[in-house]
Formats: structure tokens, C-alpha cells, sequence
């Protein structure tokens, strides 16, 4: 089976199988969205059943929470577990700094309350998700459906006045209608090209009636797991300082490789 992914589809996976061996016994492990994040929790299942790790997962969609309960991981919820000791979640791009665009997946709410209520929050990405200015990946900002025109409107009018390269903004849609996240809110998609000061950015939308969360995550990450297509792995923790390079055996398994779907 394992001829049969593609590479991006093997770094991710190797990325996901490196990250894994975060997770101890004992722990409560926020679980992200996303096809990398769906890689990852196909991992910890396998560890769960074949090598008896105990842990229990907060999941950060229902996809994840299915897909999570479907492999044998114990779900429990954010208010039953109140603190997390670590969050693993997929990333649309990060920076030298790990700053992260996330929520190409939509489930940007539930990721930063998750990630946030970490004690450690490592991402897994595959080695294009890295970029130098953030901002090629348009950036989703969840908002509430009432009146999300004129929250729409406000947000153009003040991208007018940010350091960025495009301003154009769209309401991301599902078929005919507009995607609603698991919180029951709409998402628009800021095509912003490069962000020149996403911190500034991070505040300010989320100053505006209307807006509940943006998918800029800064100095929440602490550890990016970047995998390659040949199976290499690149560890880079931002608070120790180091970077490791390991290379993972790609191992064919059925029970891992079977239906996938991000
Ligand atoms: C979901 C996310 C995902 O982590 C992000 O979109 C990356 O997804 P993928 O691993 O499929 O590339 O933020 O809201």
C-alpha cells in the first residue's frame, strides 16, 4: 500500500509517526484537523493497540473526534480534561519563528482554545508548508453568520491600513452554500499574499463585533515535525534551540494506510 502514496502524502505520514512518540502515558493530547493530523491520530490508535499506550485525546473537530474513536484513542472533551500537557496539529504554513496560518481545514476555533491550553503544542507539517513571510496561504477568520457582510466590509476597510499585499476576502463556501465550521460559524478567506506584521494583524481582527477567532497562531508553537517524501524527518524546537535530523523506516501497514480520509 505504501507505493501508493504520493510523496507529500509519505512526509506527512513520517512527520505524523515522529510526533507520535510525544505521547506517553498518562497524558491528555490535543488531537488537530486536517490530513496530517488524521495521519497522527491513525498512529496513536496503532500505538494504542498494539503497544498499550494509554493516554486520552481532545479532539479539535468532529472529524477528528470519529476518526479518533474509530481507531481505538479515548475522547474525552476540553472541559473534561481542563489543561492539556501537549497539543499535535497540521499547519497551512509556518515560519522561522513557528508562527503558523492555520484553518484550512476550518476547524481554527476549537485548534487555538486546544493548542492554547497546552503545555506544549508541536506542529506537523510537510516540508512546503514552510515559508519565509507568511501569507501565500489565504488566511481564514472565523466569524459569526449575523451580519457577516458587514463584518466583511470591516474587515476589507481595515486590511486598507495593514502592512499586506492583497486585500481581497471571500466567504468560504461549501457546494452552494457557505461552509459552516462545528461551532456554527462562517469562515472568510483573506488572500493577503504576504502578511508584514502578523502579530499586529492577529489583534486587530480580532478586535472587530463580528469576528471570533483568526487562523494566525503566534508563540503558541513550540516544535515543528517536518517530514520529507524519502521518509526523512527534521525536529526543530524553538524553546530548546535544536534541530535534529532523523530518517523512519516506511513500514507498508494496512491498517494505517487503508481508507484515509483528511
Ligand atoms: C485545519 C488546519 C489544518 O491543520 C491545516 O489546514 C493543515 O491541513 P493538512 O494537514 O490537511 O495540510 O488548520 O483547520
Amino acid at each position: 500500500m505504501s507505493g501508493e502514496l504520493s510523496p507529500i502524502d509519505k512526509a506527512k505520514f513520517v512527520a505524523a509517526k515522529r510526533a507520535a512518540q510525544y505521547v506517553e502515558d498518562g497524558m491528555r493530547v490535543g488531537l488537530g484537523t486536517g490530513s496530517t493530523a488524521a495521519w497522527l491520530v491513525r498512529c496513536l490508535g496503532e500505538k494504542v493497540r498494539e503497544e498499550g499506550l494509554r493516554f486520552r485525546g481532545v479532539p479539535t473537530s468532529s472529524r477528528t473526534a470519529e476518526l479518533a474513536r474509530e481507531v481505538g484513542i479515548e475522547v474525552i472533551s476540553l472541559d473534561e480534561a481542563k489543561w492539556l500537557d501537549l497539543t499535535i496539529d497540521g499547519a497551512d504554513e509556518f515560519d522561522r519563528d513557528l508562527a503558523l496560518i492555520k484553518g484550512g481545514g476550518g476547524a481554527l476555533l476549537q485548534e487555538k482554545i486546544v493548542a492554547t491550553a497546552s503545555d506544549q503544542m508541536v506542529v506537523i507539517a510537510d516540508a512546503a508548508k514552510e515559508v519565509e513571510h507568511l501569507g501565500a496561504f489565504p488566511l481564514p477568520v472565523e466569524v459569526i453568520p449575523f451580519g457577516w457582510q458587514t463584518t466583511k466590509a470591516l474587515v476589507e476597510e481595515t486590511l486598507i491600513s495593514m502592512d499586506v499585499m492583497g486585500r481581497d476576502t471571500t466567504l468560504r463556501m461549501n457546494g452552494d452554500h457557505p461552509y459552516v465550521t462545528d461551532e456554527g460559524n462562517y469562515i472568510l478567506d483573506l488572500h493577503l499574499g504576504r502578511i508584514g506584521n502578523p502579530r499586529q494583524l492577529a489583534m486587530v481582527l480580532n478586535q472587530m463585533p463580528g469576528v471570533v477567532e483568526n487562523g494566525l497562531f503566534i508563540d503558541i508553537c513550540d516544535a515543528v515535525v517536518i517530514g520529507f517524501g524519502d521518509g526523512r524527518v527534521e525536529v526543530r524546537d524553538i524553546n530548546a534551540g535544536t534541530v535534529q535530523q532523523e530518517r523512519l523506516d516506511f513500514v507498508e501497514d494496512d491498517n494505517l494506510f487503508g481508507d484515509l480520509d483528511g
